[in-house]
């Protein structure tokens, strides 16, 4: 639904799967997420490698996007031996900063997905934390390091990024990511 955001205009919000996004849109969300071994993906071949996906798209009334946000379902977490559908939020980026995009977005993104009982976290860096909790989301500081993620058939900690946000999660599972600890990881499972 429209919404007035900084500056009053009127931006629209888009949630669509990979395979319904048009090559302009594919164009633009691979030049704003600036990674070089995706930079020359075919829109059939992004489609194919996001089909787990969805993208949530900010964009002014010209449907220029304004920000981007990619929600992958390719993802649970293993918390005790209990296995839970969290959804991912990555590929999240504002065209400019600064104007009041991303935290707009964000509010749409966790409304949508609390309408649908979907529970979701993001990962990030210290220094943009401020940024989600400033845009109302609740943090887990420096919790990334008690996440096991799989490769090459070993378990390693992710290095990334240093915390984890709670876009949408219960109660329930709140409680069980602030009780991680060295001795009781997440297990991250990509499908
Ligand atoms: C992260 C990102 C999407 C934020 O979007 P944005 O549109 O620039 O942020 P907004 O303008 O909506 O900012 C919302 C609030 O957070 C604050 N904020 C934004 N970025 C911040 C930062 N890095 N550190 C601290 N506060 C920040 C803003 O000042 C604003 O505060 P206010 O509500 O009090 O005015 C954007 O900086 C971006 O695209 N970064 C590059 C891509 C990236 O690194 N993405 C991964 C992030 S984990």
């Amino acid at each position: 639904m429209p919404r007035l955001s900084k500056g009053e205009i009127m931006n629209d919000y888009l949630v669509k799967n990979a395979s319904e996004l048009t090559e302009a849109e594919i164009k633009t969300i691979l030049e704003n997420w600036d990674v070089e071994e995706w930079k020359r993906l075919e829109p059939g071949d992004f489609k194919r490698k996001f089909e787990k996906s969805e993208f949530h798209l900010l964009t002014d009334p010209g449907l220029n996007i304004l920000c981007i946000a990619r929600i992958n379902f390719h993802f649970k977490v293993q918390i005790n031996e209990i296995v839970y559908p969290i959804a991912e939020l990555v590929g999240f980026v504002a065209t400019e900063i600064l104007k009041g995009y991303g935290k707009e977005l964000l509010g749409h993104v966790s409304g949508n997905l609390k309408s649908r009982n979907i529970e979701a976290i993001g990962f990030c860096r210290n220094k943009f934390s401020k940024f989600y909790e400033f845009s109302g989301f609740k943090i887990f500081y420096y919790k990334v390091k008690y996440l096991r993620e799989r490769r090459n058939e070993s378990w390693y900690i992710p290095v990334e990024d240093d915390d984890i946000i709670s876009l949408t999660l219960n109660d329930n599972t709140i409680q069980l990511f602030e009780n991680l600890n060295e001795t009781n990881p997440a297990y991250l499972l990509f499908e």
